[in-house]
């Protein structure tokens, strides 16, 4: 640990560190020079307008694009990630406002995907994958058939599961594009429980957000962003 770090005021180091990130775009600067902190068991609230730059800062996060200038430190090491995967192996998932679930397929098969279970011949078990599914999706209180496909729930439901999957990796890192858009007001509050839940468990979450009231309920800090500014 270097003398500036052991003299740092707070007791747990940052799980990510966003130092300086600007993004241009064509003729748009979308972030300008935003530096933020999340530190592990800690949710951070991200709020701004439509276009201030919100879902940008999600992409490159999460290995969709690369910024223009900065860096972005994740568990001390510098962090360049070249498409999502690499991202997810260092246990970042991101849940997006727009579904992306595979609607022709099973819920567990999109809770799966990827990684199904497999038996003792090496064969995917279509059991185990099922079951293990029931478990997941109660824990955000879904009560459906896990053999349901995708394009029979509501958009309520798949994003329920959404969030499921992602609660179901091992994740460090959750990063939530407003989450609740499409959630109920019982749903939300689930959500929030269970975004209590894993706060406790040490997980860093970035809540992204329009709703203030729903952000001050739930978020230990918050940040605004404006104009792809920190304000
Ligand atoms: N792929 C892109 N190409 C060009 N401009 C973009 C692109 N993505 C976002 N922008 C622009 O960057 C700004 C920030 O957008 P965005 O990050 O989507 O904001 P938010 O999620 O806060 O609504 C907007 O002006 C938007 O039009
Ligand atoms: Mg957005």
């Amino acid at each position: 640990m270097s003398p500036a770090e052991a003299a740092a005021p707070s007791p747990s180091p940052p799980l990510l560190a966003v130092e300086g990130v600007t993004k241009r775009f064509a003729g748009v600067t979308a972030l300008s020079d935003v530096s933020l902190e999340v530190r592990p068991g800690e949710i951070l609230g991200l709020l701004g307008e439509n276009g201030a730059g919100k879902s940008t800062l999600l992409k490159i996060l999460s290995g969709v694009m690369p910024p223009s200038s900065g860096r972005i430190i994740f568990d001390g090491v510098e962090f360049n990630p070249h498409n999502p995967q690499d991202a997810k192996r260092l246990g970042i998932v991101t849940i997006y406002q727009e579904l992306s679930l595979i609607p022709t397929l099973t819920v567990a098969e999109n809770i799966f995907i990827g990684r199904a279970p497999l038996g003792p011949l090496g064969l995917v078990s279509w059991r185990k994958m099922e079951e293990d599914s029931r478990t997941i999706i109660a824990r955000v209180g879904l009560n459906i058939d896990p053999a349901t496909p995708v394009s029979a729930l509501s958009v309520a439901e798949q994003q329920l599961v959404e969030i499921a999957r992602a609660l179901s990796l091992k994740s460090r890192l959750i990063i939530m594009d407003e989450p609740t858009s499409a959630l109920t007001e019982t749903e939300v509050q689930k959500l929030m429980s269970i975004m209590g839940r894993l706060r406790k468990d040490g997980v860093a979450i970035m809540f992204v957000t329009h709703r203030l009231e729903e952000a001050s309920a739930i978020c230990d800090r918050m940040t605004v962003l404006r104009d792809g500014r920190l304000a």
